[in-house]
């Protein structure tokens, strides 16, 4: 039975795509659209690999409008949108603004444009916990809950703020628009997730993160450093105010993440909250010393680091209050840092060329 029909743009990228996953495994019919721009369609094959289901793929821009009204008129079933496509490196945001304004606000704004058009009135909205910029400047803070004063301090983080609020903007208004048309307007609903630092893989070994790019984040780094791509791993600062003198991340694994989406779908579908935001992440902080044993622990070697500088614009921590997602969507992360570790190893062995090569034989022949 199919609970509902999903559109989910950037829906080939690392959590689009394991969302896909959570989507389907939940009986949620789902058509990805994505322009490639950082993810391969090999994924489509891998999601159909583990549990038998294969979502739709279309090959779209989120700028392309006529192309989106295509796509709905093509499912006029689609009730709701999980938007993950956008450009998300921090450092190049700050190199080419612009361009961040134009994917991920003027993509956003295509897309709201589009699903008004064709009525299609929920949608669930990746954003990141660096939309709370340094949490630490205000008392009592950390862990951050949602209430934080929002404060972000670079362009990416500026664009997912202006995104939050034109969705609110937006929702509020079509729900205000239908009351006073005797309408309702309940169906107007937007889930605005504040994700903290995915982390890990499928625990089969065949789906995980598969940047094109140089990677730029922690654990692809560490990856990196593990498989000999990369001599040593550069540790950013060890003067901040931690145990270790390293910062303070939130990792939250890959599939609880996923998971969080559909559960927030779920939510919105049956009870209408309007607009909400939620983290997502566990609540438990790790440095980048913890994190730099956890994954040697699963590569079963000390992985070499060096200690250099701070990295411009680091925040000592943010680490996720997750009480709210608890409380109203009955969800919480339950995988460990351990298995992040471990799964995230497990694919990286299995496939040194992402998904640029077959998937493993031994899970092909299970
Ligand atoms: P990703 O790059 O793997 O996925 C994004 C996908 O969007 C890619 O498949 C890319 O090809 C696609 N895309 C980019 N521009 C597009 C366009 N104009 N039209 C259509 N598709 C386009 O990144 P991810 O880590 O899976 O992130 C997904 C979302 O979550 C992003 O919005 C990101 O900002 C947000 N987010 C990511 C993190 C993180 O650490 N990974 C943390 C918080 C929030
Ligand atoms: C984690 C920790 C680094 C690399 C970024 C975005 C955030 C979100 C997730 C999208 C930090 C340290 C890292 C290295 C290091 N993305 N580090 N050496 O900075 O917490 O968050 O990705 O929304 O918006 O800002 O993640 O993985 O880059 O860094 O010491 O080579 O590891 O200083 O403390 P970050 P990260």
């Amino acid at each position: 039975m199919v609970v509902g029909s999903v559109l989910v743009t950037g829906g080939t990228g690392y959590i689009g795509s394991f969302t896909a996953l959570a989507l389907l495994e939940a009986d949620y019919k789902v058509v990805i659209v994505d322009n490639l721009y950082n993810s391969s369609p090999e994924v489509i094959n891998r999601i159909e690999l583990i549990c038998g289901k294969k979502p739709e793929y279309i090959q779209c821009d989120v700028t392309d409008e006529k192309k989106l009204d295509a796509v709905f008129e093509k499912h006029p079933n689609i009730d709701s949108v999980i938007h993950f496509a956008a450009l998300k490196a921090v450092g190049e945001s700050g190199e080419i603004p612009l361009e961040y304004y134009r994917v991920n606000v003027y993509g956003t704004l295509c897309l709201l444009r589009s699903m008004q058009r064709h009525h299609v009135t929920n949608i669930v909205f990746s954003s990141s916990a660096t939309v709370y910029g340094d949490a630490t400047r205000f008392e009592n803070m950390i862990p951050i809950p949602e209430e934080c004063p929002l404060g972000p301090t670079n362009p990416y983080g500026n664009t997912k703020f202006g995104v939050e609020t034109m969705i609110t903007d937006h929702i509020n208004a079509e729900r205000a628009n239908a009351k006073k048309a005797g309408k309702g307007g309940e169906e107007y609903n937007a889930a605005l997730l504040r994700y903290f630092n995915p982390a890990g893989s499928h625990p089969s070994g065949v789906m995980g993160e598969d940047p094109q790019g140089v990677p730029y984040n922690l654990l692809p780094l560490l990856a990196q450093v593990a498989v000999g791509k990369r001599e040593k791993l550069l540790v950013f600062g060890d003067d901040y105010n931690s145990k270790d003198g390293t910062a303070i991340r939130d990792y939250i694994h890959i599939l609880d993440l996923a998971r969080g989406h559909t559960v927030a779908l779920t939510h919105l579908r049956a009870a209408h909250p309007g607009v909400r935001a939620w983290n997502l992440g566990t609540g438990k902080g790790s440095t980048v010393h913890d994190m730099i044993g956890a994954f040697s622990a699963a590569v079963g070697r000390q992985l070499p680091y060096e200690v250099v500088g701070r990295r411009a614009g680091d925040v000592l921590d943010l680490t996720a209050n997750p009480t709210r997602a608890n409380r109203e969507l009955g969800w919480r992360a339950e995988r460990t840092l351990e298995e992040a570790c471990a799964d995230l190893w497990r694919w990286t062995e299995g496939n040194p060329q992402g998904y640029r090569q077959e998937a493993p034989r031994e899970f092909v022949e299970k």
